[in-house]
């Protein structure tokens, strides 16, 4: 039997696990395994069960069973378990636990390969080092290099203060991948725990952020520094838990009640896309007919045209089986954006809601749709635009808070984008916001509306109020005149045909038949082809 010579036979840690480091004594096969295996065990256990215990009692799960649920069973595969740090000050040489506080690997997400990794707060507190940055950056040079999704796991104390700078360093490293790895492969973001200071930057370069209730708070400078700094007080939750981002901020993109429901999204999410920007999303079955007549849709759009209705009630009608996943869904309500299929197709669907602010875009609901747009664009997901628009808010808030760049960026996003773009114009589209909901002009691929569309620079009342002031100051009845003036408009403009002689519009439509409509359009669609002139990058204004 052929024998290794071995340096220190045994050691041990705090914990108290054996260990056998190679080197020194004499080994056989079955005490090399024997070793390898006390070496595994040691990497499992982790920061050892008093911490896996208090870990549970906060009601989160450890590295491990995180991973376990995201992945098929069987499926994951370890990379860097036996990765230790290199740190030698503060006494953290006497204690140094393999796999450096982060579990790394790959598996697949109901049956399609992705990458994955899972902050252990057991060790170190989750906190990032050195070596613990560098597994998480292999992990995305690896999904960057095969083409495959990844999805973060956060749970960390952030950068660990005992390696100093070397974690700084470690940080940016997997900052800059996570912008490499923008736009060509799908990054997704769970956050399960705290994420402080500069950490909060990966996540937020990456393309969904999912926080779990109560448990995950993100911020980029803590209560106590604020209260020094500002004299605010705030608690963790106010100042950066789930409810605050995905209500005030729009950090977030879902909020999930437990580490179950939020791996379950990240889960769905891999299912809608595809796994890199050079293919296709995958298709879904469904037994939805593609040319279901949806005969609510008739009805959905009061005859005030000032009364509001809820978009998602469209949304649900014309999407494969009623299915919506829709993101951001507390943020910026006044649009709304999400997923879901038509006859079996991935696509976003970008909808105004006149439910809220009677769908006015500002500066949140264009910050939203135009990342969404970007996203969709990047990933080859064709964009569904469902069209109530009355014009972008007025106000100085709107005005001194930059509405003119901010509105520019989803004017931007549409125009820029080459994924098939299907727009349905359902009641208003005046003013800049015709122009920026995906119209015809700035490349929208198949533009309809329904016969309740008014397609104008503004409404009625104030067209007549501007362009016959002179008029009404003048008028012997001032009322009975303006109630003439606004009817004559309202038949000359609020409606969908002038839009239609002109061509803007391809075709009026029967609500009913939006579905089917939008099914032929979209497998016209499916493999069109539109290029842009090359160049570096554009430059977006953000
Ligand atoms: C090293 C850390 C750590 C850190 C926590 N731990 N954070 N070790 N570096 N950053 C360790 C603790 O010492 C403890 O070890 C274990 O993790 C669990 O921490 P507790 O404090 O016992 O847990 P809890 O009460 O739940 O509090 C969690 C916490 C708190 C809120 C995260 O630990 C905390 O405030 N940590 C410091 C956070 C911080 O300021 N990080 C730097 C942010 S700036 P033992 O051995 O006792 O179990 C930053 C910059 C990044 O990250 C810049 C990137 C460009």
């Amino acid at each position: 039997m052929k024998r290794l010579r071995c340096r220190n036979a045994h050691t041990s840690n705090k914990e108290g696990l054996s260990l056998t480091r190679f080197g020194e004594g004499m080994m056989g096969t079955e005490d090399r395994l024997r070793d390898l295996r006390a070496r595994k065990a040691r990497v499992e256990a982790g920061g050892g069960q008093v911490r896996v215990d208090a870990q549970h009692k906060r009601g989160k799960m450890t590295a491990r069973e995180r991973l376990e649920m995201l992945l098929d069973d069987g499926s994951f595969q370890e990379m860097d378990a036996l990765v230790e740090h290199r740190c030698r000050d503060f006494d953290m040489d006497k204690n140094v636990i393999p796999g450096d506080g982060v579990v790394t690997g790959h598996g697949t997400v109901n049956g399609r390969e992705i990458f994955a990794f899972a902050q252990d707060f057991t060790v170190y507190g989750g906190s990032l080092g050195e070596m613990h940055g560098l597994k998480i950056c292999k992990v995305l040079d690896m999904a960057l290099k095969t083409g495959r999704p990844v999805i973060g796991l956060n749970d960390s104390g952030g950068a660990r203060i005992q390696e100093g700078v070397a974690s700084l360093g470690s940080y940016a490293e997997i900052f800059f991948r996570n912008v490499r790895a923008s736009g060509v492969v799908p990054q997704i973001s769970v956050i399960m725990g705290p994420c402080a200071g500069g950490a909060v930057y990966s996540p937020a370069i990456t393309d969904f952020v999912i926080m779990v209730d109560k448990t995950a708070h993100m911020f980029i400078t803590g209560p106590e520094v604020i209260k020094t700094v500002t004299n605010e007080e705030v608690s963790f939750e106010d100042l950066g838990g789930a409810g605050t981002h995905g209500s005030k901020s729009g950090v977030s993109h879902f909020t999930a009640e437990d580490d179950q429901s939020a791996i379950n999204l990240a889960r769905e999410l891999v299912d809608l896309l595809p796994s890199n920007n050079m293919e296709k999303p995958p298709l879904k079955k469904t037994s939805d007919p593609a040319n279901r007549v949806c005969e609510k849709l008739d009805s959905i759009v009061p005859e005030d045209p000032t009364r509001p209705y809820d978009v998602k009630d469209v949304i649900t009608e014309i999407l494969d089986d009623g299915g919506f996943l829709e993101v951001q869904e507390n943020w910026a309500g006044n649009i709304v954006v999400g997923f879901g299929h038509l006859n079996g197709s991935t696509v976003g669907v970008v909808a105004n809601q006149p439910k809220m602010l009677a769908g006015c875009l500002d500066i949140d609901a264009s910050d939203k749709a135009a990342r969404f747009v970007r996203f969709c664009d990047a990933f080859n997901i064709p964009i569904i635009t469902l069209e109530d628009v009355p014009g972008f808010l007025p106000g100085t808030n709107q005005e001194w808070g930059g509405i003119i760049r901010h509105g520019a960026k989803l004017l931007y996003a549409y125009a820029e984008a080459t994924v098939p773009k299907l727009t349905v114009i359902l009641r208003k589209a005046y003013g800049g916001a015709y122009d920026v909901m995906s119209s015809k002009h700035i490349r929208g691929d198949y533009n309809v509306a329904w016969p309740s569309a008014e397609l104008a620079v503004m409404g009625a009342e104030g067209a007549v109020q501007i362009i016959h002031r002179r008029r009404l100051q003048n008028a012997r009845d001032p009322e009975g005149e303006r109630g003439r003036l606004i009817e004559d408009f309202e038949e000359k403009f609020a409606n969908p045909y002038k839009a239609a002689a002109l061509g803007y519009l391809d075709d009026v439509i029967e609500p009913n038949q939006t579905r089917d409509r939008l099914c032929k359009a979209l497998g016209m669609l499916l493999d069109k082809e539109e290029l842009r002139p090359a160049r570096k990058h554009g430059n977006i204004p953000l």
